[in-house]
């Protein structure tokens, strides 16, 4: 059931307030600065012990635990690594009885995920599962297993899960600062208030998409375009060059925007968008001269950042404003704009949204 919507994507896009709110429920006690280890999930790990972590996953799945990872490292200063799973188990990862692997998934039963997470668990590490669908083949093979609640996704491309996969990352973190004292109760209670505010703030930006779909007709016939972004923000960047790929088959990059300069500045000539994602964060100025730098090779720039930012704007062909909100809410809000861009591009070009050619939902081959 479509609810009204033409593809099931629009209607997954426009369901993540309700998602996010889903996962956070039952989680986090604000009054006292807690999260509920147990309604999280979390029973036979005992996350005082772990002194490494280990996220393995795919394509968007991929991009949620290296966004995440900033927020967990900042939270707990436990070093973080996320690996593609399809590389992880060939490169032989080091992992003890120290280290927390978790297996991020949205079917909960991706091969290559399956596979990466069982080696975990053969080598000693812990294992936990966060997944979207009940009973997946995932979760049955990890000590521990983390529901995300984001309801049923249909369509092809993963959009709601994401939120819902990072909300449920930032809420292990802020659960390993609290048990390993590395965060004060007050500390969590403060960062709880900021996640319950996502649910609203989402909706808000929600209401870009008519005119998003109004900025689609410039890019439907691009051959290619580039997505630039520093911090958390790189991740968006990958993950709405993805989601473009993957929907209206236009070629698309993502790239850290310090990279730039480091080769890929060369595509830049007057045909080429970049999209450039720069809400107000600690990174502000830096992609900001990023920006100048395409701009002075006579690119097009769709800049993503922050409502009312009149010197983005200005230095930009087109600018799509997020509601103000802290570091850890904007790449909750970036995500909207670029995953409506890459779908109403693909109704422009009249492919299938839901079911793009090539692909399935859950890849059990490896
Ligand atoms: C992209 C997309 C895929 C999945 C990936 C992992 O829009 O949906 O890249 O994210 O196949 O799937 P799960 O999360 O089910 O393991």
């Amino acid at each position: 059931d479509k609810n009204g919507y033409d593809h099931y994507m629009l209607k997954e896009i426009h369901e993540q307030p309700q998602a996010v709110a889903q996962t956070i429920k039952g989680r986090l006690d604000r009054d006292i600065g807690k999260i509920n280890l147990e309604n999280y999930g979390i029973s036979k790990i005992n996350l005082k012990e772990i002194e490494r972590i280990q996220i393995v996953a795919c394509g968007t799945s991929y991009y949620a635990g290296c966004l995440a990872r900033y927020f967990i490292e900042q939270f707990t200063r436990i070093p973080v690594e996320v690996d593609l799973a399809s590389e992880s188990r060939y490169r032989t990862p080091t992992v003890t009885a120290k280290t927390l692997s978790v297996a991020l998934s949205q079917s909960g039963e991706t091969i290559d995920t399956l596979q990466a997470i069982k080696f975990a668990k053969e080598n000693g590490a812990k294992t936990l599962a966060i997944v979207n669908m009940p009973g997946s083949t995932i979760a049955h093979n990890c000590h521990d297993e983390s529901l995300i609640y984001a309801g049923p996704e249909v369509g092809v491309a993963s959009t709601k899960a994401l939120s819902a996969q990072i909300s449920s990352l930032i809420i292990l973190g802020l659960a390993l600062a609290q048990e390993q004292k590395k965060l004060s109760s007050e500390k969590i209670a403060e960062y709880i208030d900021e996640l319950v505010k996502i649910p609203s703030l989402l909706e808000k930006t929600l209401t870009l998409s008519s005119y998003i779909e109004h900025l689609s007709k410039k890019f439907y016939n691009a051959l290619s375009i580039l997505f630039i972004g520093r911090g958390p923000q790189w991740y968006v960047a990958m993950e709405g060059a993805l989601k473009l790929k993957e929907l209206s088959y236009i070629h698309a990059e993502g790239y850290a925007a310090g990279e730039l300069k480091h080769g890929p500045i060369a595509l830049i000539d007057e045909n080429i968008w970049s999209v450039c994602i720069a809400p107000k964060d600690s990174y502000y100025e830096k992609t900001i001269s990023n920006i100048e730098e395409i701009r002075a090779r006579g690119g097009k720039i769709l800049a993503v950042g922050t409502e009312g930012d009149e010197n983005l704007k200005s230095i930009s062909d087109e600018f799509i404003g997020v509601p103000e909100c802290s570091e850890l809410i904007q790449p909750f809000l970036t995500t909207v704009p670029l995953h409506l861009l890459s779908y109403w591009v693909a109704v422009k070009k009249g492919t299938d949204v839901d079911q793009p050619r090539n692909l399935a939902k859950s890849v059990t081959v490896e």
